[in-house]
């Protein structure tokens, strides 16, 4: 299978590594070490926040709003807002009452350093610090407020009790009891799906697109971040620790229900590539095949890490 769009090539790993070290700049301006009192908040928010990490929702997000013809940069502060919301999903789902990891983006998870309540605090401190990103300054000035507004519902949407939220509370709930392949793809859609999606959808929202390129933005988005979160399951399987920074084979230890658990690891990947091909279909839409979104989904499925 070639997972090749038709259209001009964009180097995945070049793209990811100079918008990587944008999003980078703007959390350290956005989040600084001296951001307020108690700065405490800031060093337990901080310490996950710049601990590595992809960096691939933001990255996304940057890539739509390319697509529908959008400044890049005007999005950073969103592309910024998802990466705090994703932070703290990570401090929250490595707690010893989710999924008891750690290790985290190569370090200590939260809770190991800061203790249990401390991590559940920073991670609240970035779900709230993402909505002040969006309604800051910067953001209203570039999309309008109209447009605005939509980027913090649709945030809201994703991340909570109909998206990843709900998803995470599903994915506890299954305990291991999953045999119906549409609910696992059902938890999968909404503990990851949800906030990929919206990274991409925004983008194209705030670089101002129109509804039909939105509405490819959304394929694309939910067909990736279902790739996403299979690859993350057969990566638990079969995937490097050191290279990934965080613990191996601990779906299994949890009897977690993952892809490769109900449908095995070769009928996995199989399934992550016929997602991937769906979602750089949903591409056809944009003139020239919007080459950076292609690149990114065919390093959603091709990655190691
Ligand atoms: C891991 O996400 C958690 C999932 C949603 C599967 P990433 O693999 O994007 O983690 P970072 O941001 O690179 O650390
Ligand atoms: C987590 O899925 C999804 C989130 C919302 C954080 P996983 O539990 O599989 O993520 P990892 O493998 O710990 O990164
Ligand atoms: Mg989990
Ligand atoms: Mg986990
Ligand atoms: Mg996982």
């Amino acid at each position: 299978m070639s997972l090749d769009s038709g259209a001009a090539r964009v180097d995945a790993a070049a793209y990811m590594k100079q918008w990587a070290a944008r999003v980078e700049e703007t959390l350290d301006h956005l989040v600084p070490e001296d951001g307020g009192e108690p700065s405490e908040m800031f060093r337990i928010m901080r310490y996950s926040l710049f601990a590595g990490g992809k960096r691939l929702r933001p990255i996304l997000c940057v890539a739509g709003a390319e697509a529908v013809g959008g400044a890049p940069d005007l999005v950073l502060p969103a592309a910024c807002a998802l990466e705090c919301i994703h932070t703290y999903s990570l401090i929250h789902d490595d707690l010893p009452a989710m999924d008891d990891d750690d290790f985290r983006r190569g370090n200590p998870t939260s809770h190991k350093v800061f203790g249990e309540a401390a991590a559940i605090l920073g991670g609240d401190g970035l779900l709230t610090l993402a909505f002040e990103l969006m309604t800051g300054e910067r953001m209203a000035d570039s999309a309008g407020p109209e447009r605005t507004m939509e980027g913090v519902r649709t945030l809201a949407e994703a991340a909570g009790a109909t998206g990843m939220v709900g998803g995470q509370l599903l994915d506890i709930r299954a305990g291991g009891k999953v045999s119906d392949p549409p609910e696992l793809e059902e938890i999968h859609r909404r503990k990851t799906g949800a906030m990929i999606r919206a990274s991409v959808y925004m983008g194209g929202l705030l670089g101002g697109g129109s509804p039909d390129e939105m509405s490819a933005l959304a394929r694309y988005g939910e067909k990736a971040g279902l790739a996403f979160q299979i690859v993350d399951d057969i990566l638990d399987v079969e995937g490097d620790a050191e290279l990934m920074g965080k613990s191996t084979g601990t779906d299994a230890d949890q009897e977690k229900v993952t892809y490769p658990a109900l449908h095995g690891l070769d009928a996995s990947k199989e399934m992550a590539r016929r997602v991937t091909e769906e979602a750089i279909g949903a591409l056809a839409a944009f003139e020239g095949g919007a080459p950076a979104l292609a690149a990114l989904a065919r390093f959603i499925v091709l990655r190691r890490f």
